[in-house]
């Protein structure tokens, strides 16, 4: 058994954001029946293609363990495929831009009408304010939710991040928005609006920035690189590689940094390890040092202290430096490049990296469900063709008689004849 087992997901969601969160859902056993429009499909299934006419790693990788069924939602037809849908699922998950499924026709009104159970769940740029109506992509939100103007260097340009914060950020909120009102109508018996803005998202991803705009008004920042000699304005600078949390930390060069990109080690200085740290590093003296022993003494010296780590761990590899550091409890961590993660053998061993095959693209490496659960195993099946389900959702799901089904299909509503793939 599945944790969402009998959890049937109406997803109208497209690119990455809302598509992120219904993978989640279908990970945990909900039956997914993605919505896409008769022969065209889900932007994403042609972006990026690596492979000229196969569906791209982009969508590949963001819509495992779904079914697909083409529906022309603007056709009358199509309507009563999509009402029908309503009527038979517990959830519908859109991302459209703002007020593109009520011009469709399914206001929240509509939908609780035909299924008051049904909860709506919807991810829009922004929530109600100046810029509700705008379009939004990615890096959008993670400008517009503070990530961008406290990433990056204090003497560059703001930066956004490679970790998606703002499209499967804010499809992660999204899922456990959903899986709360579940729970909520296993008492009430009556679904509800479920929204997430990716401004929120991101900013709840970035609170720790909020919480140093505030200690901004009470002095300056003594954990950042600016200190104690750079400015600091009236808004949270940019931290460059500090840590943003007690313990100082920043990314030092290793071994072979000048051919390897990646030859990098992120090193915290914890405090309750600084004498072992002392140790290892050959600096003892540091130990009894009045100017370094205790953690105030060395917040204003902390780029020269790096300076000093830095030295050591340029004579070790990363992955040296990291056996070293972790013997004495040091908290620290590899750059990883992303071949790296892709050949790690204890991620494929947790199914976090998984190989899946595919008709037309053959095998691919995936990112599988990070949330392990012990009763409720994922196992992660391959995304599906354009419209490949079609055929069996009318029959199985609606139930629909072969009579209405080649009406619906003389209508254009659902694209190509259904009939072949049925029998
Ligand atoms: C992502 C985004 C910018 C893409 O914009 P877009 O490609 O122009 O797509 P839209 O959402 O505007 O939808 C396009 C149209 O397709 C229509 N459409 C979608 N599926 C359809 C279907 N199955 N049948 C018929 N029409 C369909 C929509 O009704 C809409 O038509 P309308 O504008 O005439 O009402 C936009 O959807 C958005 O801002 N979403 C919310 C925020 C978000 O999730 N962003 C992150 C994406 S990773």
């Amino acid at each position: 058994m599945k944790a969402l087992d009998g959890v049937r997901i109406l997803d109208f969601t497209h690119v990455q954001s809302g598509p992120t969160c219904t993978q989640l859902l279908a990970w945990f056993g909900a039956d997914v029946i993605k919505v896409e429009r008769p022969g065209v499909g889900d932007i994403t299934r042609g972006q990026l293609q690596d492979i000229p006419k196969v569906d791209s790693l982009y969508f590949t990788m963001l819509n495992h363990n779904k079914r697909s069924i083409t529906v022309d939602s603007k056709n009358p037809k199509g309507k009563e495929v999509i009402e029908a849908l309503i009527q038979t699922c517990d959830v519908l998950v859109e991302n459209f831009a703002p007020g593109a499924l009520d011009r469709m026709g399914f206001t929240w009104e509509r939908v609780h009408a035909l299924n008051p159970r049904m909860v709506l769940a919807s991810i829009k740029g922004f929530g109600p304010g100046p810029y509700e109506d705008c379009k939004v992509y990615e890096n959008v939100a993670q400008c517009a939710g503070g990530s961008a103007s406290t990433t990056g260097f204090d003497d560059g340009p703001p930066l956004v991040t490679g970790a998606q914060i703002g499209d499967s950020g804010t499809g992660l909120h999204l899922a456990l928005g959903i899986v709360c009102a579940l729970f909520q109508r296993n008492a009430t018996g009556v679904g509800q609006k479920v929204s997430v803005a990716m401004q929120d998202g991101v900013l709840n991803l970035c609170r720790v920035k909020l919480r140093d705009q505030q200690r901004l008004a009470h002095g300056p920042l003594t954990e950042f690189p600016q200190y104690p000699n750079g400015k600091f304005g009236d808004a949270v600078p940019r931290a460059g590689n500090a840590s943003g949390g007690g313990q100082p930390g920043w990314i030092l060069k290793c071994k072979g940094w000048e051919i390897d990109p990646n030859a990098y080690i992120y090193f915290i200085c914890q405090a309750p390890v600084w004498e072992k740290i002392c140790d290892v590093i050959g600096k003892p003296e540091w130990k009894t040092d009045s100017d370094y022993a205790k953690p105030p003494a060395r917040l204003p010296k902390l780029k020269q202290i790096f300076d000093t780590i830095e030295q050591w761990t340029m004579t070790k590899t990363k992955f040296d430096a990291m056996d070293i550091l972790n013997k004495y409890d040091i908290p620290c961590g590899p750059i990883l490049s992303m071949k790296e993660i892709a050949e790690e053998q204890s991620l494929r061993d947790t199914g976090t990296v998984v190989e899946v095959d595919h008709p037309t693209r053959g095998t691919y490496l995936s990112v599988g469900n990070p949330i392990k659960m012990s009763a409720s195993a994922s196992e992660v099946k391959r995304s599906p063709l354009l419209g490949e389900h079609t055929a069996e959702i009318l029959r199985d799901v609606l139930r629909f008689d072969p009579a209405r089904i080649a009406e619906i299909e003389a209508s254009g509503a659902i694209g190509a004849p259904v009939r072949a793939a049925a029998e």
